[in-house]
């Protein structure tokens, strides 16, 4: 099964569209255990897991292992948000360490290029199952200084999704700020690739609309894991998207 269908598999059976951003701040010692934690509370009522640098770093992939235990238990895939952008050599060592640690996709960026850059990691995860999500429309102020630079007519984020159309990328990150950007990313890949969209809730976007626009899954973390009662907020979005 792609990993594209074992996301949306994982969607549709625990009742949830959105992927958990696990980014836990505060003393590193009980990082990974606020994590484990809010995946055993939570786990049931979500799509995916994202892990990023507030995890990775201090806890390394062995610190990970019981939060890939408990993803792999629900069958929740767990994506590494990494924004990959290395040569090729780095870049395969790379996701052969995540994906034999029990990630099940990374973020990449398209800036690396196909020809020594990506090619062979979009090769490797599909021969694995596994996922490469590349980023084509940022959800900060400054993603406009890059992603939407005009190549000739073009902006990069169209050029961006282009490429994850012609190489066969699992799907895109699309700011669910952009809802114009995500109906022409939506336009431009394949139906089988996905839209998947952070900047909700603290950064300003909202996900029914994202998903309206042709977001798949929405990418939500401080809203959720900081709030006073994580299962509370949880339920309140996989209402307001399950009423939209
Ligand atoms: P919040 O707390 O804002 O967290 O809900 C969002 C999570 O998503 C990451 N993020 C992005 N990741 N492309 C990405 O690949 C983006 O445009 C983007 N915007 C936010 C952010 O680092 C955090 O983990």
């Amino acid at each position: 099964m792609k990993f594209g269908e074992r996301l949306k598999d994982s969607s549709k059976r625990h009742g949830s569209k959105i992927i958990l951003a696990l980014d836990i701040t505060g003393p590193q010692s009980s990082r990974a255990e606020r994590a484990e934690a809010l995946l055993v509370e939570l786990g049931d009522s979500l799509a995916g897991v994202k892990v990023n640098f507030q995890l990775l770093l201090p806890q390394g992939l062995q610190g990970l292992a019981r939060v890939a235990e408990i993803c792999s238990e629900k069958a929740l895939p767990l994506i590494a948000d990494i924004k990959l952008n290395d040569i090729e050599s780095t870049n395969l060592e790379t996701v052969e360490l995540l994906f034999g640690s029990g990630f099940d996709a990374v973020i990449a960026n398209p800036f690396a290029g196909h020809n020594e850059g990506l090619s062979k990691v979009i090769a490797r995860a599909r021969a694995l199952g596994k996922g490469v999500i590349l980023l084509v429309y940022m959800s900060h102020a400054g993603a406009e200084e890059g992603y939407a630079l005009k190549v000739g007519e073009e902006p990069m984020y169209l050029r961006f999704a282009r490429k994850v159309r012609e190489w066969g990328a699992d799907g895109a990150i699309v700011s669910a700020k952009s809802l114009e950007i995500i109906k022409d990313v939506r336009r431009t890949i394949d139906p089988w690739q996905l839209i998947l969209s952070p900047g909700i809730g603290f950064q300003g976007g909202e996900a029914d609309k994202a998903i309206r626009a042709g977001t798949d899954l929405a990418i939500v973390g401080r809203s959720i894991i900081d709030a006073k009662s994580p299962r509370a907020m949880l339920r309140e979005f996989n209402q307001s998207i399950s009423d939209s």
